[in-house]
Formats: C-alpha cells, sequence, structure tokens
C-alpha cells in the first residue's frame, strides 16, 4: 500500500464510524426498499471455468446511468446506457482474446420495452430533431440486440434506452442484461451483467416551492438570477448552452460548462440535507446508492476520491473525461494500473484483457455489497471479487508468474 494510501487510513476510520452512526436509518431505508426488490437473480445455466469454450465478461461503462424521469420540463440526460463485452477464447493452449467471427448478443429479461416507461419519445423532436421510433434509443439501439467490436478488444453496445422501470412495474436500478456468444447458432458462453440506471436526481429536496413543479422553480430561479427566458422554452435542453460532455455538445464557449456550473453554484447551499453524502442530492442517491463496491465497504465514499464540490466544479477540469484513478492511490510494486491519459473504463492490463472485466464497472468495483454484481464473479469462478482464478482464462491453468501490466 502506497504512502499516501497510508495516510488516509485514520480518516476513513473516522468516517467508517460516522457511517455506522448514520446505520440505523440505512436499515430501515434497505427494508422500505426489500419490501418491492424484484426477485433474486438466477445464474444462467453453468458458464464456470471451462464450462464453455469461450468467457464472456459483461461490464457497463459507467457505474451508474442517470437520467430524467420527466422529459417535458428539462433535459439534463436522455435513456443512454453503454455496455461493453469482453470475449475469450479458452478452448486452446493460450487464451486468444475475440474480435470477430462471432455475435454478440444482449438482452434485458424483465426489462424489454421503455416507451410506456417514460415521457422521452414525446419530446425528443425539440430536443434531438428526427425521432426513433418508440424503445430505439439514440443511437439507433434498442432493448436487445448486437454488440458490435469497438476495435479496442471488446464489444458494445451505445444508447440502450432503458429505464429502472421493470416490465412488472417495480422500481430496479441495477438490471441484469443476458449476453450470449454464438457461432452459427451454437453457444459458445454467456454471461449475466447490471446495467445501471436511474432517476434518482433529488432536484426537488430544495426546489420545492408549493404549486409548481420542481423543474419550473429551478427554471424560475435561472431566468431571475440569469436573465433568461427557460420558462418559455420548455423542455429546455441544458448542454444548449452549458458544455457537456456527456452529450458531446460545445454549448456556448462564453458560460460555464454544465457541471462547473451545477457543482460550483450549488456547492454554498448543500447545507440540511436528510442523508450523509451530499452529492446524493443530485447522484442517484440515498435510495438507489450507486456506489456499491468495495470501498463503499471499506467506508470510502465519493469526496475521497472526487474531491468536495468545489474540485469537482473547477472550471479547469475537463468533466467527465478528468475523472480520479485507480494509480492515484494504489500503488504496488510490479504492478501497473491505468494507461496514461486513458481512463479506467477504456483502460487493459494483463495482455490487452480490459480492467473492468476482471474488476467490474467504476463504482461497482467487486466484491460489490449488491447481489447482482457479485454475479458474474460468482458464477466463473465461485466466489465474488476481482477473477483472480487462472483457469477462467486458462484451460491448463496458470502458464507463470501472474503479471499486473499491459505488454508484458
Ligand atoms: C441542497 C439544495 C439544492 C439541491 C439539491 C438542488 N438545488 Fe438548485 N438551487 C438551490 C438554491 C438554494 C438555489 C437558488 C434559488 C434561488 O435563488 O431562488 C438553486 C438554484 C438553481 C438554479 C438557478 C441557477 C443558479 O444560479 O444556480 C438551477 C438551474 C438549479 N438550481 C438547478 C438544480 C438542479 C438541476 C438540481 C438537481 C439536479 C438542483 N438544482 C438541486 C439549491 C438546491
Ligand atoms: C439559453 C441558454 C441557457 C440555457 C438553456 C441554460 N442556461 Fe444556465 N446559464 C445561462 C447563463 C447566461 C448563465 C449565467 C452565466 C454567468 O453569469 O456566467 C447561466 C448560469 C447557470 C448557473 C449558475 C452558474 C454560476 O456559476 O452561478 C447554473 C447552475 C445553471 N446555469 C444551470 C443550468 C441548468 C441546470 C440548465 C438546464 C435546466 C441551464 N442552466 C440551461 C444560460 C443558459
Ligand atoms: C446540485 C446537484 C448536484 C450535486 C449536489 C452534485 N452533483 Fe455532480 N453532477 C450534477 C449534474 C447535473 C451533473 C451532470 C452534468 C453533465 O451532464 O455534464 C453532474 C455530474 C457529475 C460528474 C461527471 C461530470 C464531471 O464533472 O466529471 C461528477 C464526477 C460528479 N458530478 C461528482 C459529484 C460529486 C463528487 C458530488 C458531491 C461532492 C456531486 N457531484 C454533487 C449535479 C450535482
Ligand atoms: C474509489 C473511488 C471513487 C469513489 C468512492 C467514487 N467515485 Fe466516482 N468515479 C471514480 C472513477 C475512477 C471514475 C472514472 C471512471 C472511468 O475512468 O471510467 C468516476 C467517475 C464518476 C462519474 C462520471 C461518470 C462515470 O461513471 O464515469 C460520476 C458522475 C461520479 N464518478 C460520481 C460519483 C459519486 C456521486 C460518488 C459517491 C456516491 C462517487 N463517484 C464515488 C472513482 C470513485
Ligand atoms: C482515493 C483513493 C482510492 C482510489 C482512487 C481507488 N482506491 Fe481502491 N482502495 C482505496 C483504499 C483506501 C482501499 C482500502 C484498503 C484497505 O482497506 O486496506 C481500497 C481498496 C480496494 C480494493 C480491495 C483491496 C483489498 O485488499 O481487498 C480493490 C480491489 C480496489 N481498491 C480497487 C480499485 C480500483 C479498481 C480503483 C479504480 C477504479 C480504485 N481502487 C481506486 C483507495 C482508493
Ligand atoms: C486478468 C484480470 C485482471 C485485469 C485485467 C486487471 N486486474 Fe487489477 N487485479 C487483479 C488481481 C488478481 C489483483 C490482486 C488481488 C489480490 O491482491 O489478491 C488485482 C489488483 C488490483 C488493484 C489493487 C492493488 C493493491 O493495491 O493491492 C487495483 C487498484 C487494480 N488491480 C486495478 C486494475 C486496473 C486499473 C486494471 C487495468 C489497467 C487492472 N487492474 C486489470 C486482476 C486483474
Ligand atoms: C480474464 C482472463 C484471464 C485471466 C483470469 C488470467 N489470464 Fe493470463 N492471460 C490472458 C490472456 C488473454 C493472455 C494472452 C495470451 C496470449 O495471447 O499470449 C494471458 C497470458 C498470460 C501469460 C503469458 C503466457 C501466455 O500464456 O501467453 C501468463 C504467464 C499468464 N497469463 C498468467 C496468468 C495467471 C497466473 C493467472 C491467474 C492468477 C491469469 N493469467 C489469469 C487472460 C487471462
Amino acid at each position: 500500500m502506497s504512502a499516501r494510501l497510508r495516510a488516509r487510513k485514520p480518516a476513513l476510520a473516522a468516517m467508517r464510524r460516522r457511517r455506522a452512526a448514520a446505520c440505523l436509518l440505512a436499515t430501515t431505508l434497505v427494508m422500505t426498499l426489500a419490501a418491492s426488490s424484484p426477485a433474486p437473480p438466477v445464474p444462467p445455466p453453468d458458464a464456470g471455468a471451462g464450462a464453455t469454450p469461450m468467457v464472456v465478461f459483461g461490464y457497463n461503462d459507467l457505474g451508474m446511468h442517470c437520467m430524467n424521469e420527466d422529459f417535458s420540463e428539462i433535459m439534463i440526460l436522455p435513456p443512454f446506457n453503454t455496455l461493453h463485452a469482453q470475449v475469450i477464447d479458452r478452448s486452446e493452449r493460450e487464451p486468444k482474446i475475440v474480435k470477430s467471427g462471432v455475435t454478440v448478443e444482449y438482452r434485458i429479461p424483465g426489462n424489454t420495452h421503455s416507451a410506456d416507461k417514460t415521457n422521452f419519445w414525446k419530446y425528443w423532436q425539440p430536443v434531438f430533431g428526427p425521432p426513433k421510433p418508440p424503445n430505439v434509443g439514440l443511437t439507433g439501439n434498442g432493448l436487445s440486440g448486437q454488440m458490435l467490436p469497438t476495435g479496442d478488444n471488446d464489444w458494445q453496445v451505445t444508447g440502450i434506452p432503458i429505464t429502472p422501470t421493470d416490465d412488472a412495474g417495480r422500481d430496479n436500478p441495477y438490471p441484469l442484461a443476458v449476453i450470449t456468444v454464438k457461432r452459427r447458432g451454437e453457444v459458445l458462453a454467456t454471461t449475466q451483467a447490471v446495467v445501471p440506471v436511474s432517476t434518482e436526481i433529488n432536484c426537488h429536496l430544495c426546489h420545492n416551492t408549493p404549486g409548481i413543479s420542481p423543474a419550473l422553480d429551478l427554471l424560475r430561479a435561472h431566468d431571475r438570477r440569469h436573465g433568461t427566458n427557460l420558462e418559455d422554452e420548455q423542455p429546455v435542453l441544458c448542454a444548449k448552452c452549458h458544455a457537456d460532455n456527456a452529450l458531446g455538445l460545445p454549448g456556448d464557449p462564453q458560460l460555464p460548462n454544465l457541471s462547473s456550473a451545477m457543482h460550483l453554484a450549488h456547492a454554498p447551499r448543500m447545507g440540511g440535507l436528510p442523508f450523509e453524502e451530499a452529492c446524493y442530492a443530485c447522484h442517484p442517491g440515498a435510495r438507489t446508492k450507486c456506489q456499491r463496491d468495495v470501498h463503499f465497504d471499506r467506508g470510502i465514499g465519493c469526496t475521497d476520491c472526487h474531491g468536495d464540490m468545489e474540485a469537482v466544479g473547477d472550471p479547469n477540469r475537463n468533466p467527465w473525461l478528468d475523472e480520479p484513478r485507480c494509480g492515484d492511490c494504489h500503488r504496488r510494486p510490479g504492478f501497473e494500473f491505468e494507461q496514461p491519459g486513458t481512463l479506467y473504463r477504456n483502460s487493459v492490463g494483463h495482455k490487452k484483457v480490459h480492467c473492468a472485466a476482471c474488476h467490474g464497472s467504476p463504482h461497482a468495483i467487486t466484491p460489490t455489497v449488491t447481489e447482482v454484481d457479485n454475479l458474474q464473479a460468482q458464477t466463473l469462478q465461485g466466489h465474488p471479487g476481482v477473477i483472480d482464478t487462472c483457469t477462467v482464462c486458462h484451460r491448463d491453468g496458470p502458464p507463470g508468474q501472474f503479471f499486473h501490466k499491459v505488454n508484458d
């Protein structure tokens, strides 16, 4: 463990004690949630070490995708989920990353349609131009279909328009996709991976003027404070004026980008929230708890990795691209972490195996406190946590010393 990481330990221990005190509230929340949670996940037919000629790992690009619940007034983020899969042929003496010659299909049992669960398609036209058919998202993909090679050793489908409402009408921010690898109809590998999505963006905690919606409340505040006329321009796409890398929109270069505007302006307003983690006022959330990973379990929270509201709102940051890195805190002799200038989600280690294939998505670094995010590792190697069982990929067992580097 690095000196920097060790130096954090006393602070992290104090944080853990504070968390224990808040636990009672958390237990009540969990119990309320349990009453409406969907049935526990069913593992796929045996996909464990050696059971199929290939092995597939599924992972989401983000730990959580937020979307607005209602698009009639404001549009911060549309339904847009991106799922990756890495396929490894383990039938030969040496594992081989598979980049062509198979089909990789995804489907999300229990969450197969969206157009009846959100009004996104109704308000698509004024904001994004000619609409796609119902249940088809911004990049032309639906709730099931094929994943395509990325050119970076894995496969992906972008912009799945999934909502957190399952087909039975229950709230589930952690639905499971089934990913199947086939060649000429024969199933070569299968797995399940979480497609996280939540509408728990709690602007109403503070934007709650009686008689009007939270969105109208904040639009009126915007108009009053900044001389705009957003109330008459609904539905308002914030990124029309405030640059947003999440949507790839440049905004007006004279204005602060959306992340900086939001975090800096709200930094002094965060007192008096009914829960401990202030970031959960706008990020999902006190109920969803999108940070569900091994760090959460060890008492490490948003600000330990991201810094506070002012730090996130720093106008010199490039939002969505300048993010924390595993290598900022973790040091271990002989280990390499992210590639320089590359996000965790795009980085690879151990001969081009993606970090997320072995460790899980950001904010869901395994072992997680959620059962569904542990399912893949559990099924493949019999225990949750990082994929540390060589025979998941190496047919004949470890061929030599394990290395945690890109090119060795
Ligand atoms: C912890 C309280 C709190 C939360 C949560 C909150 N706001 Fe605010 N927000 C405020 C306050 C206070 C103001 C100032 C209101 C005024 O001047 O009338 C404000 C103002 C705004 C404004 C006006 C522009 C400005 O100068 O800041 C916008 C836009 C805004 N909020 C958007 C949002 C959105 C979007 C969310 C949810 C993602 C949100 N707020 C969540 C407290 C909050
Ligand atoms: C028509 C252009 C336009 C749109 C659309 C727009 N804004 Fe703004 N916004 C502005 C302008 C202009 C300012 C004032 C900037 C300044 O003073 O530097 C501003 C300021 C803000 C601020 C305060 C920044 C600060 O540092 O005080 C926040 C927060 C904000 N906008 C959030 C939003 C959100 C959230 C949306 C979508 C609901 C949105 N804006 C849509 C033009 C726009
Ligand atoms: C008042 C609402 C609000 C609060 C509170 C808030 N955020 Fe955000 N945050 C947003 C919104 C809105 C976006 C989406 C901006 C966009 O689409 O570009 C965002 C995006 C982000 C991003 C991705 C974009 C980037 O800048 O890299 C990070 C990281 C982030 N928030 C971290 C945090 C952390 C950490 C906290 C707590 C210290 C926090 N946020 C609290 C509203 C908020
Ligand atoms: C252990 C460190 C860690 C903690 C704790 C953490 N994050 Fe992150 N966060 C990251 C990393 C790393 C990334 C960038 C992922 C990548 O490079 O692909 C990220 C990215 C993000 C993004 C951008 C979208 C994305 O997923 O890439 C948002 C928004 C965000 N974090 C919000 C939060 C919030 C809110 C919390 C607390 C609830 C939190 N984070 C806790 C490490 C952390
Ligand atoms: C802000 C510093 C920080 C960042 C950034 C960070 N970690 Fe950690 N991580 C820690 C700390 C502290 C622990 C707990 C160590 C302990 O309990 O001994 C930890 C624990 C872990 C563990 C559990 C290790 C064990 O001994 O069981 C794993 C796995 C892990 N981190 C992976 C990651 C990955 C992957 C990333 C990047 C996506 C990351 N970390 C980013 C600080 C960080
Ligand atoms: C082939 C699977 C695999 C790949 C790919 C992989 N890791 Fe790991 N990682 C491991 C194993 C196994 C460990 C050791 C766990 C232990 O200590 O028992 C580990 C440990 C770690 C740790 C904790 C180190 C510590 O402080 O002890 C971090 C952080 C980490 N990996 C990040 C990454 C990043 C970033 C990438 C991509 C650049 C990556 N890993 C790629 C399997 C993998
Ligand atoms: C997620 C899949 C995966 C896991 C798990 C994994 N490896 Fe590998 N490993 C690979 C791939 C892919 C290669 C590249 C094979 C090639 O093209 O030469 C490789 C190559 C190697 C090599 C280089 C020799 C060779 O066969 O090319 C060694 C040594 C190795 N791995 C050791 C290990 C050990 C030890 C473990 C268990 C701790 C492990 N690996 C776990 C995927 C994996």
